[in-house]
């Protein structure tokens, strides 16, 4: 090996040792000026053939630059080492693939139809059907055939909404009544949840769409009694072991006799009070109201086909809004339509 060759493979060596300990480019550019640059160690060597033996100097030129091209290749591999750990420490400063991911935002279900799912899951563990009906509704279902005479307020335009003299958007769910009865004989047990619509201002309490679920027993020797029996079980299902259930005699035309039925406020346990004060969920009574109730009227069973006589049966019909407004403890009922995420999660 000539002298030369050995200079160029010591600086080579040199060059390797320094690029392994380079960490940032800034250094990898001092170090290719150090080595390649004008007036670095390889010009310094390049100046030595002048000095060179004459039979030397033509294989000495060749020698260098395939030295310079070595360490030419040897930098452009560290400028892609650290090319590629810049990126990794990068990667890895805004993906730290140990943390849990941010929770997926779903949807969570309306406060509404959990109570519907509620009543629901109570009465088909009793046996009861589940139906649905029309929301609009003739006027002989929604009225005429629950013994709802033409003079009746609820009839007129301005408590009902009527798309046509003969068609109504349902006012309550009791319609169903009619249309199960007519649909199949006695016995009968069916709960219908669903819509139901008044032309009602808006208010804190009052909404023009809203929901109900009406229940219907219908049988031989069905009483008073099998109602107060169920809804206490409905109530306690939806609030607690602790519920009881009272009557409040009333007037339905479709029902005789008529009860509103009350139960426990969950608000404060029946007791009228919270803490000093009073409760604001049944505001000191100890009862809150939650729907009307009654042994469906001979006119209505007489309506259907069936025979007074031989068979009797009670209905009930309760606001969902109500359950799920003391259930969530809320005092203004728009909440339920306005589709705030904040609201809706809270039931997730
Ligand atoms: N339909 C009545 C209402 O909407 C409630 C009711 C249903 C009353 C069944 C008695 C029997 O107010």
């Amino acid at each position: 090996m000539t002298d030369l060759e050995t200079n160029l493979s010591a600086l080579e060596g040199r060059l390797t040792a320094e690029l392994a300990g380079v960490a940032d480019e800034r250094a990898l550019e001092e170090l290719r000026v150090r080595y390649l640059g004008r007036s670095g160690e390889v010009t310094t060597i390049r100046r030595g053939i002048g000095a060179l033996p004459p039979q030397e100097r033509p294989n000495a030129g060749k020698v260098i630059n395939a030295a310079v091209e070595r360490m030419e290749s040897a930098l452009a591999v560290a400028v892609h080492r650290l090319g590629n750990a810049q990126l990794e420490s990068q990667l890895s400063e805004t993906i730290d693939v140990t943390l849990p991911g941010p929770p997926a935002r779903t949807g969570s279900i309306h406060p509404i139809r959990r109570v519907m799912q509620d009543v629901g899951r109570y009465f088909t563990r009793l046996g009861f059907a589940v139906l649905q009906g029309p929301e609009i509704e003739t006027d002989a279902n929604n009225f005429d055939a629950l013994n709802i005479p033409p003079d009746h307020p609820a009839r007129e335009g301005l408590d009902s909404f009527y798309l046509r003299p003969d068609l109504v958007l349902r006012t309550h769910t009791s319609p169903m009544q009619v249309r199960a009865m007519r649909e199949s004989g006695p016995p009968i047990a069916i709960i219908v949840p669903g819509k139901a619509y008044r032309r009602d201002a808006v208010d804190a309490r009052h909404l023009y769409q809203f929901h109900q679920v009406e229940g219907l027993m219908i049988g031989s020797d069905i009483h008073f009694g099998h109602l107060k029996g169920i809804l206490t079980g409905m109530m306690r299902e939806l609030f607690g072991p602790n519920q009881e259930v009272r009557f409040r005699p009333s007037f339905f035309p479709f029902t005789e006799p008529s009860a509103e039925i009350d139960t426990t406020c969950p608000g404060c346990a029946g007791s009228g009070t919270r803490g000093d004060a009073t409760c604001r969920t049944c505001g000191g009574s100890g009862w809150i109201e939650i729907g009307g109730s009654g042994m469906v009227h001979p006119n209505v069973l007489r309506e259907v086909g069936y025979d007074p006589e031989k068979v009797a049966g009670w209905a009930f019909g309760c606001g969902l809004e109500r359950f799920a407004m003391v259930r969530y403890e809320m005092n203004d009922i728009r909440e339920f339509v306005e589709n705030t995420p904040s609201f809706l999660e809270q039931t997730a």
